[in-house]
């Protein structure tokens, strides 16, 4: 059976171990795997802009001794100049994986239902899951573990970021807290499938308005920017209400003394985020940004043989 990543709870809890075990390994030694020797070519589409993911993927594929392809998405026009249906079967004839930025979920539910190899969800409108698997190893390599830690996330509670976190914080047995205006709730039905994963793994999950009790203790605390893409226009109409949840240095009083400070970035300083806690000692958002390289490498390493090699 191929293997997608489309949503963090596509992994297991055992398998997000996994991937994280590898992503450490692979941190540690760069160039000592390579599932896509040939070179086997990985297709990277962007419907959206990027920096982070769009060099993450193509330094991981090469070093992976694979051939990051890049495809132009204003000339592929992927569903406009023809189906993502007919792209996926004719990436599938070609590449070894699919990565893709798009909008809708339904979009790279559609890819990986005809590519035929794996497909990986480089970020949607509902989700960033390979953020988040970086966001994990950033955690634990902090921490040293993820099972029993708060983590807080403050801003827009209906964003991929939220999302995600709830989803990924919950497989990882993590309490995870959303602070968020009561207008912007997570969406219910991937709320009730984190509670769901996080009474199986020990976590939970709950969504608060007082930012504040949101960080009370908290190990962790995260953010992203209050205007997601491709709702530039909307910016100012859409940060009012999150002022209140901005992480500067009266909200950190709030959490643990050692708790660190994640954001996806880009950020916006002086916004959802003080400079002086963006650059200060609790930071740790630039491992966060490295990380994606050394998780999205193991991610595909696993996605290209699950089994790891046990079959064989
Ligand atoms: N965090 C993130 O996904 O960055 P990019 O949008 O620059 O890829």
């Amino acid at each position: 059976m191929v293997r997608h990543f489309l949503r963090d709870d596509d992994l297991s809890p055992e398998e997000q171990t996994r991937v994280l075990d590898l992503a450490d390994a692979m941190k540690k030694d760069r160039f000592a795997a390579r599932p896509l020797a040939g070179p086997q070519a990985v297709a990277i589409l962007f419907d959206k802009p990027t920096l982070r993911t769009q060099t993450s993927f193509t330094v991981g594929v090469a070093e992976l001794g694979g051939h990051p392809m890049v495809v132009d998405a204003r000339l592929a026009q992927v569903g406009v100049r023809e189906s993502i249906a007919d792209t996926a079967r004719v990436l599938g004839r070609q590449v070894a994986a699919v990565v893709w930025r798009t909008y809708g979920q339904d979009r790279i539910e559609e890819m990986a239902a005809h590519a035929g190899v794996p497909v990986v969800n480089a970020l949607t409108d509902d989700f960033h899951p390979c953020q988040v698997l970086a966001d994990l190893q950033t955690i634990r390599e902090q921490k040293g573990r993820l099972a029993g830690l708060r983590l807080t996330y403050l801003g827009d509670g209906a964003n991929n970021m939220a999302h995600s976190y709830l989803l990924g914080g919950a497989v990882a047995g993590m309490h995870v807290r959303i602070g968020t205006p009561d207008a912007y709730q997570p969406h219910p039905g991937i709320l009730d499938r984190a509670a769901a994963i996080a009474r199986e793994t020990g976590g939970s999950v709950a969504v608060l308005h007082d930012p504040r009790k949101a960080l009370e203790g908290t190990d962790v605390v995260a953010t992203d920017t209050w205007v997601s893409m491709g709702r530039e226009d909307e910016a100012d109409d859409r940060s009012a209400p999150f002022v209140p949840y901005a992480v500067t240095e009266d909200a950190m009083a709030h959490a643990a003394p050692d708790a660190i400070v994640l954001h996806c970035l880009p950020a916006y300083r002086g916004k959802e985020i003080a400079a002086s806690v963006i650059d200060g000692p609790r930071s740790v958002v630039w491992d966060e940004a490295e990380n994606r390289l050394h998780a999205q490498k193991a991610l595909l390493t696993f996605l290209l043989d699950p089994s790891g090699g046990r079959r064989r």
